[in-house]
């Protein structure tokens, strides 16, 4: 029967929904699991009965045939290649699909959202951006009528597990990358996770769906969380502040910014409470004030939840798709605030002279915490917001300062800007 994704004959209305299923691993068996144990309860619900007729993995099954017998794809292999060839056949012979795949997306989502169009199907990717959180759901659809200002997210897990713990236990980035090892929650090769690069895939993709721009992966600066010690934490604490990876997308003047950078939090910021492996998404608008979202940031069973939500949505007609990008430019000036943690000489007229070099760059000081230690005295201080050029040039200014003892240590402080 050859599948028609807009309208359903009474025959088609009757028998199973047949899912082709590329990928068996973590996401893919789960989900193979769920499908089985889900399926009365959706049948009962859309009037058809979901059923997993092929898998492909690298050992078993042929894509061709797994095609020519499903009437949607779930892309559940990872990586780009051959992902991307298989998705966009999928969807030029007819075929809904449905991907986890934040790589896929954030290098070639234009593409594939065009092909989408152009064949009248659905591309589904809730799974893609924070695991479980519907934030894909809800910003194209329940705020589709939104004129969204800004959206931050806590979007990778690991990061968010390896900071909280050390904050609550005081140990090291190391420890506590080791210990997101052994509970499964990091990769032997944790890269893609600590660099930023993860969450920065993801952020391109809330950028689009934010603001209807194309985002590639490769325009969003992004910074790592290998560098944090558990001493700024420790200090940072005394300011009120905690630590997270948090990747921002936002309008700026006539175009936005994208980005992912380790921040600190005040206590009332509503991703300062966010711990361990769960991801979060803010959305501000004016029409919705701000919107908060969270859950699990990962998991195979909690994943495929996602994934199987996306089948059953386009089970339902009418199909939607991503409309054409938006051109935008994107900006990389932004202002922010900051924390900048100093190690010097224990002498008088210290905090003067930085005091003196900010002042001279227009950086407001907001908070001061000293020690006095001998040769080994700190200085904490929290910037009000600046624009960054500037706060650099005062960086770069006092890191030459006779009495400072090692490089500077600089990172964001994210306030809360919405006006209510
Ligand atoms: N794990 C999570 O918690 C999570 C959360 C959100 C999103 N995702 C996304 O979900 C997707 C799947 O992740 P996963 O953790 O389930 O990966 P995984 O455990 O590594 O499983 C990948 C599966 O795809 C198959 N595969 C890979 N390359 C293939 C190829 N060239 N041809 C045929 N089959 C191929 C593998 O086959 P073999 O079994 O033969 O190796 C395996 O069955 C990724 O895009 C990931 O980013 C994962």
């Amino acid at each position: 029967m050859t599948p028609s994704p807009g309208g359903r004959s009474a025959d088609a209305a009757r028998s199973p929904f047949r899912v082709g299923l590329l990928g068996h691993g973590t996401v893919g068996g789960a989900f193979a699991e769920l499908v089985e144990a889900r399926a009365d309860a959706i049948e009962a619900e859309v009037g058809r009965r979901p059923e997993v007729s092929g898998v492909l993995t690298r050992s078993r099954g042929d894509f061709a045939d797994i095609l020519a017998h499903s009437d949607l794809v779930v892309e559940l292999m990872g990586g780009t290649e051959p992902a991307r060839e298989y998705v966009l056949r999928a969807m030029g012979e007819g075929r809904h699909v449905v991907t986890a795949n934040k790589q896929l997306l954030s290098q070639f989502g234009e593409e594939l959202f065009d092909a989408a169009r152009s064949n009248g199907v659905q591309l589904r990717f809730e799974a893609a951006v924070a695991g479980v959180v519907p934030a894909v759901r809800v910003m194209a659809e329940s705020l589709a009528a939104a004129h969204i200002e800004r959206v931050h997210g806590i979007v990778n897990g690991t990061t968010n597990f390896i900071l909280s713990e050390m904050a609550r236990t005081g140990a090291t980035y190391e420890d506590c990358l080791r210990e997101a090892q052994q509970l499964g929650y990091a990769e032997a090769d944790p890269t893609e996770d600590v660099s930023g690069r993860d969450a920065a895939a993801k952020m391109a993709i809330l950028a689009r769906l934010a603001f209807g721009a194309a985002v590639h992966i490769d325009q969003v600066p992004h910074e790592g969380i290998e560098h944090l010690t558990a001493e700024d934490i420790a200090y940072a604490r005394e300011l009120g502040l905690s630590l997270k990876l948090v990747g921002t997308a936002e309008r700026v003047g006539e175009g936005i910014a994208v980005d992912v950078h380790p921040v600190f939090l005040y206590g009332d910021h509503p991703l300062a409470s966010v711990n361990g492996a769960f991801n979060a998404v803010t959305i501000e608008s004016p029409a919705i004030t701000e919107i908060t979202l969270s859950g699990p940031g990962a998991g195979g069973s909690q994943t495929a939840s996602a994934v199987l939500g996306d089948v059953v949505s386009a089970m339902i007609p009418p199909p939607s798709t991503i409309p054409p990008a938006v051109d935008l430019p994107l900006v990389s000036e932004t202002e922010s605030s900051f924390y900048m943690h100093l190690e010097v000489a224990d002498r008088p007229g210290v905090l003067a002279q930085v005091a003196e070099i900010l002042g001279l760059q227009g950086v407001s000081v907001r908070s001061v915490v000293q020690r006095g230690m001998g040769d080994d005295a700190r200085l904490v201080m929290v910037m009000h917001p600046v624009p960054e050029g500037r706060f650099r040039a005062a960086v770069e200014m006092i890191r030459r300062l006779d009495f400072v003892r090692s490089e500077p240590r600089v990172i964001r402080v994210l306030e809360e800007t919405f006006d209510q």
